[in-house]
């Protein structure tokens, strides 16, 4: 594979050409029949109904019953009115019986994930230059290879959902009242057996998930001006896509592989992201979050060269987020951008420096925007400190992160740095065409 060389722009349009409008359609092989549809439903048409599997899974998603707390539903994390990613700023949630029990990682957007290929060690990487790795699954670290399987981890997750038992799950179901629905769908002695029940259970949160089009309504204006042509985007709009796609600039869109698959390739990468010292668990100085090689995954830990490797998210709806990165450690998406262009020209604003003498007074070129806002006059910059120094290798090499000298000129400029925060805001899901038609939104952003 490593000689097969396909230009990311010649793959896109062909896929453009193969699917034309019927983005839903054509982007997610696996869905029941009644979403195919989906790209297409506009406001004005009602959505398809739900299947009665999907009902169930539907009033499962946003029973707070579930949790053992009585206060805690998939919903509380996923939230419908954030693209169901995180409703807070918080790095990580607090779940647990007393809903004081800190996650490790971030809440992911659970929009737009229907094309998730089961996990492989050796999946094809779909930007066409690399070799087969590690990809697919859900998670951060893919530990799930379908829906049914990822939804059974938060309802028995001591830090999530809380319960002791499947059968605890099963028992309040059993008490919901939609246990009648459930029977329906699952036969009338389905509560009998606790292990069928909770598979059951898991099974109609997937079929929901994969059902309702709110999981994937392609309403951006991406969507709208770019893959249905309906209008152009701005000129920043068209800049910051430019820096999106330009290999010696962003580089982006060779890990966040845009239109059909949805802005990931579904692999995995190590880019060294900064320990988050607000997550409980890193005051531990042995504790690390490493991944595909555990702690939380654990049949790959074994494998050294995927340590520090996590998967590439979706970009759609990244706007909408207030923390980013696995552990939540980045707060704005200026934060994540600068991230990628001066980790290895300023690494001392992303790590600690150890030894160092804090200066009550940074120099006028010293930035402010990094996750260290003191600058120090010598000391050692503790530069990857999420990844123990055995692993360094796995770190990714690709442009912008391509290791470039400290102090050495970073790969984007200021004015493709304010373009490319524009063209990641045409993700976001909700997009008024009409409304934009009229009066074109004013900020930044226009022409
Ligand atoms: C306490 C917060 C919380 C609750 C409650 C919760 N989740 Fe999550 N969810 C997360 C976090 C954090 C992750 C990432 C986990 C990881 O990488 O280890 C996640 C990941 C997922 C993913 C994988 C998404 C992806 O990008 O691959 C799915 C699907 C999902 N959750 C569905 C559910 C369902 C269904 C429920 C209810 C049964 C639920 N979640 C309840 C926090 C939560
Ligand atoms: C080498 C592949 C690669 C390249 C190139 C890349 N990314 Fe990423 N991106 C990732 C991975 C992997 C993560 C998750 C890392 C983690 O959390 O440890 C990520 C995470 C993100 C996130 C956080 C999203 C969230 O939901 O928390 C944003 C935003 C992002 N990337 C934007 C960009 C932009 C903008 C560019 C171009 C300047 C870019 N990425 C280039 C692989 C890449």
């Amino acid at each position: 594979m490593r000689n097969f060389r396909f230009p990311t722009r010649i793959t896109l349009s062909l896929v453009a050409l193969g699917c034309g409008l019927l983005l839903g359609a054509c982007s997610e092989g696996n869905e029941t029949p009644a979403s195919k549809e989906v790209g297409k439903v506009d406001k004005t048409t009602a959505a398809p109904a739900l299947s009665a599997v999907a009902q169930v899974g539907e009033k499962l998603f946003f029973d707070k019953a579930l949790s053992a707390s009585g206060a805690m539903s998939c919903a509380s994390c996923h939230d419908p009115a954030h693209a169901y990613g995180p409703p807070n700023a918080l790095a990580v949630q607090l779940g647990g019986a007393h809903l004081d029990k800190p996650g490790l990682r971030a809440v992911p957007s659970l929009r737009y994930k229907l094309v998730t290929p089961a996990y492989s060690n050796e999946l094809f990487d779909p930007d066409g230059t690399e070799p087969p790795g590690p990809g697919g699954g859900f998670s951060w670290d893919g530990r799930a290879n379908t829906l049914a399987e990822q939804a059974a981890q938060p309802l028995l997750s001591d830090f999530e959902m809380g319960n002791i038992s499947r059968e605890a799950v099963v028992e309040k179901v059993r008490a919901a009242s939609y246990a009648p629905l459930f029977l329906e769908v699952f036969g009338s002695r389905a509560f009998e057996d606790g292990v069928k029940a909770f598979a059951g259970i898991t099974q109609a949160l997937e079929a929901f998930q994969k059902e309702d089009p709110d999981f994937r309504p392609y309403s951006s204006k991406f969507d709208a001006y770019v893959m249905r042509g309906k209008g152009t985007l701005t000129v920043p709009e068209q800049r910051g896509k430019a820096v999106f796609y330009d290999p010696r600039r962003g580089n982006c869109a060779s890990c966040h592989i845009p239109d059909l698959n949805q802005f990931t390739d579904q692999m995995y990468a190590a880019i060294g992201v900064p320990r988050n010292p607000a997550i409980l668990a890193n005051a531990a100085d042995k504790f690390y979050d490493l991944g595909l090689c555990g702690p939380l995954r654990e049949d790959m830990k074994p494998e050294r060269s995927l340590c520090g490797m996590f998967k590439t998210p979706t970009l759609r709806n990244v706007a909408t987020r207030s923390v980013f990165f696995h552990n939540g450690v980045m707060t704005s998406l200026e934060q994540v951008i600068r991230f990628y262009n001066t980790r290895d020209t300023n690494p001392e604003i992303w790590y600690p420096t150890k030894g160092g003498k804090p200066q009550t007074k940074p120099s006028s070129d010293f930035p402010t925007y990094g996750l260290i806002t003191t600058q120090y006059a010598g000391g050692k910059v503790q530069k990857f400190n999420d990844l123990p120094t055995a692993y360094l290798e796995n770190i990714d090499p690709q442009m912008p992160l391509d290791g470039r000298a400290a102090a050495s000129k970073p790969p984007m400029s200021e004015q493709d740095i304010a373009d490319l925060i524009c063209f990641l805001k045409t993700l976001t899901d909700g997009f008024d065409e009409a409304a934009d038609k009229k009066q074109p939104a004013s900020g930044a952003c226009v022409n």
